[in-house]
């Protein structure tokens, strides 16, 4: 049996796809390439030497969902295939809910048709909203502050619903906080189409002197340096994360939620420090007026996910930067294309 991976070719999904084989799953690949690189999944190849089995398919086409499912025996889904700029979903929100709410749409109908019932969801920590409290537990409240947000919760119901329509539904949903670093080989990592929005990509764009400054959004937050806090993940960690929450759907029915986070935060201050000494090079920043929609503190509460996936996250911050790096200086321009 195999696992059926959406959005396989993606930063996450990649390196999912890399711990998958390494354990022995045999692994199909559907992704449309909006996003990512053939490239990706043959590097996959290359650091496993197993195959992964691609289709180059957008999951609103159902037929040839259809077509994927009837030419392999899947036994579960983990489901990446999604937009997540938030700050384009804001400008095109009907892009992102059709490609993600529709997207998902089909991609239950076509599982339900075939009788595939086991489903690991790529949530996020962005589910919480502007939290007052922290460390996040799965239980605090939910909200969304932008189209992006919004299709995770609604996404995050939407399998709920599906659950109590029909408990032979098994549905894992991760909240990730800050997935950053790359593959300890160098050959898979973060490849962003444009400029990157996030702080790690950024950052590793101004080191290989690609871009030529990095702004820090805002340093006048309540925090001891005046800058944001987040939980950065180590993707490879993330990825480990993936196989434990596969393990649970497979061998129990239900809704599990869990937060992949490390249960620590780092300021931006920090992240630059923590990168400049794990690599000894000076990143170029100024100090830059807040970013709208910025929370001022997100880390996690791992607990739940120690407890009922056997799963905490190993590696850490200087791991993650020097990774980070190790991904950039070997693909000064990512997967080229
Ligand atoms: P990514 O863009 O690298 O990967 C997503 C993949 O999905 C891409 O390969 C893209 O081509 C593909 N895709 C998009 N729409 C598709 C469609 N309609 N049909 C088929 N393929 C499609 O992003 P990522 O960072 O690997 O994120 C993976 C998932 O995790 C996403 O759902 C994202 O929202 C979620 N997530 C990411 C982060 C993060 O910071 N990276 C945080 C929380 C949650
Ligand atoms: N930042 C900068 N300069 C930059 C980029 C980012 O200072 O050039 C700062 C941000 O202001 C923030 C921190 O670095 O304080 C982290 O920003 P990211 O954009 O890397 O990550 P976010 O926490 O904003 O967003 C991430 C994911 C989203 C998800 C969100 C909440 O990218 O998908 O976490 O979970 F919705």
């Amino acid at each position: 049996m195999a696992i059926l991976v959406t959005g396989g070719a993606g930063f996450i999904g990649s390196h999912t796809c890399v711990s998958l084989l390494e354990t022995g799953h045999e692994v199909v690949c559907v992704d449309n390439l909006s996003n990512s690189s053939r490239t990706a999944l043959d590097r996959v190849q290359a650091i496993t030497g197993k195959t992964v089995k691609f289709y180059e398919c957008d999951i609103l086409d159902k037929p040839m969902l259809s077509k994927v499912m009837r030419e392999n025996a899947i036994d579960a889904v983990i489901h990446f295939a999604g937009l997540k700029a938030v700050g384009e979903s804001v400008a095109l929100p009907l892009k992102y809910y059709h490609n993600n709410i529709t997207g998902t749409l089909c991609l239950l109908e076509v599982m339900g048709e075939f009788g595939v019932k086991k489903i690991v969801f790529s949530s996020s920590a962005t589910v919480y909203g502007k939290a007052e409290t922290v460390p996040l537990t799965e239980d605090m409240p939910t909200s969304a502050y932008s189209p992006y947000g919004q299709t995770k919760l609604m996404i995050e119901q939407i399998l709920k619903d599906l659950y109590v329509s029909d408990n032979e539904w098994s549905v894992s949903l991760l909240r990730y906080f800050n997935p950053i670093g790359a593959h300890q080989s160098g050959l898979i990592g973060e490849d962003p189409r444009d400029i990157p929005n996030n702080l790690m990509p950024y950052i590793t764009k101004v080191a290989a002197g690609k871009l030529a400054q990095l702004s820090v959004f805002g340093s006048d937050y309540p925090t001891p340096d005046g800058t944001c806090i987040r939980d950065y993940i180590h993707v490879a960690d993330l990825a480990e994360g993936h196989l434990k929450a596969l393990d649970k759907v497979r061998r129990e029915r239900g809704v599990f939620i869990h937060n992949l986070g490390t249960g620590t935060g780092y300021s931006v201050l920090d992240v630059i420090k923590a990168f400049e000494t794990a690599n000894d090079i000076k990143i170029n920043y100024r100090l830059a007026d807040r970013r709208p929609g910025d929370v001022t503190i997100c880390y996690a509460d791992p607990a739940k996910a120690k407890k009922e996936l056997d799963w905490e996250a190993k590696r850490d911050i200087v791991q993650m930067c020097r990774d980070a790096w190790n991904w950039q200086k070997n693909n000064p321009d990512g997967y080229g294309d």
